[in-house]
């Protein structure tokens, strides 16, 4: 039974001295025994104050890399190597620093789903929940915001003042959504509320009643007084929220918001993972990882 195995998972990493890391477009079966379960904000936030030896990751290689990067000493397992986020790899460091060289008084702004070695061209990194109140903060004239065009233009059109220059990267899972899905679910569910992430187009995102990362939107939805929402973000969002609030309704926008990275990893993976017989081990050089570490210290330091 999933039962018998979250049980020796949580015999295991108790023994071992192991923090297990999940993100909440983990499977339900993980989340419930994982120790932190949040956005990739709060991800690398516990990461950076966790004291245990060992980090398990529950979610995609550019999560894992980050905890890797804020705890140098400690060993972290990615619990499925094979899960990326194809958004991470879009575009090399040599191509960013091409780009901001057409630039002066520029900052080059990260989004956290990218790869170390964009990481140590990076000015400061950013989740979707922390991107607005940095780039608010940030004294430069023009923002090379990468990779996501998406999530740069949602920041950009609140911060008009300053000069965003957006490439053609994005989520091809959040980005594939098509505003007539939208008006089908608002037709079908007149009452709901619509959630939805910034990673989708901004003709999607224009008819939100709110905009957020995946943590802000089960907040939202929580908290809220209204009954029913179309969650405009992973599915796994919308199966967490069915289960922890039995007295709503929740709505896929579509029934293609599915990531199959995020998919990727079972419990049988953490189970191998936490017992140090699965998993892939995170490296990474200490030139890249000292490079790469500035631009998230950035972070934590101006998300406070
Ligand atoms: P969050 O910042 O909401 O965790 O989003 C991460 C992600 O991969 C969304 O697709
Ligand atoms: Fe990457 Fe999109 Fe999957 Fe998030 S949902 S991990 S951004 S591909």
């Amino acid at each position: 039974m999933i039962s018998d195995i979250q049980s020796e998972i949580l015999k295991l990493k108790k023994e071992k001295g192991v923090t297990i890391f999940a993100h909440t477009y983990q499977s339900h079966d993980i989340t419930e025994i994982a120790d932190v379960v949040g956005d990739s904000f709060l991800l690398s936030r516990k990461a950076a104050e966790d004291k245990n030896p060992v980090a398990v990751v529950c979610g995609v290689h550019f999560m894992a890399e980050t905890v890797k990067m804020l705890s140098p000493e400690k060993k972290v397992i990615l619990a499925n190597g094979s899960a990326g986020c194809p958004m991470a790899e879009q575009f090399t460091a040599d191509e960013i620093l091409a780009m901001k060289k057409q630039y002066d008084d520029c900052a080059v702004v990260s989004y956290i789903n990218t790869t170390a070695e964009i990481k140590t061209v990076s000015d400061v990194c950013v989740t979707s929940s922390s991107a607005l109140e940095i780039c608010k903060k940030i004294d430069k004239k023009n923002i090379l915001f990468i990779p996501d065009c998406n999530l740069g233009g949602y920041v950009s059109k609140n911060i008009p003042d300053k000069n965003f220059i957006l490439i053609n990267g994005g989520c091809p899972v959040h980005s594939a959504i098509e505003e007539k899905e939208v008006i089908t679910a608002k037709k079908l569910h007149p009452n709901a509320l619509f959630l939805v992430h910034p990673e989708c187009k901004p003709e999607v995102v224009k008819y939100a009643d709110y905009i957020g990362s995946t943590s802000g939107i089960i907040d939202f939805a929580k908290k809220s007084d209204k009954k029913e929402f179309i969650i405009g973000t992973e599915n796994s969002v919308l199966a967490h929220l069915q289960f922890e609030c039995p007295d709503k309704t929740f709505y896929p926008l579509s029934k293609n918001l599915i990531c199959p990275d995020m998919k990727a990893t079972t419990i049988i993976d953490l189970l191998n993972a936490v017992k140090g017989t699965g998993g892939t081990e995170i490296t990474l050089s200490p030139d890249v990882m000292q490079k790469a570490v500035i631009c998230i210290n950035e972070m934590l330091r101006l998300e406070k």
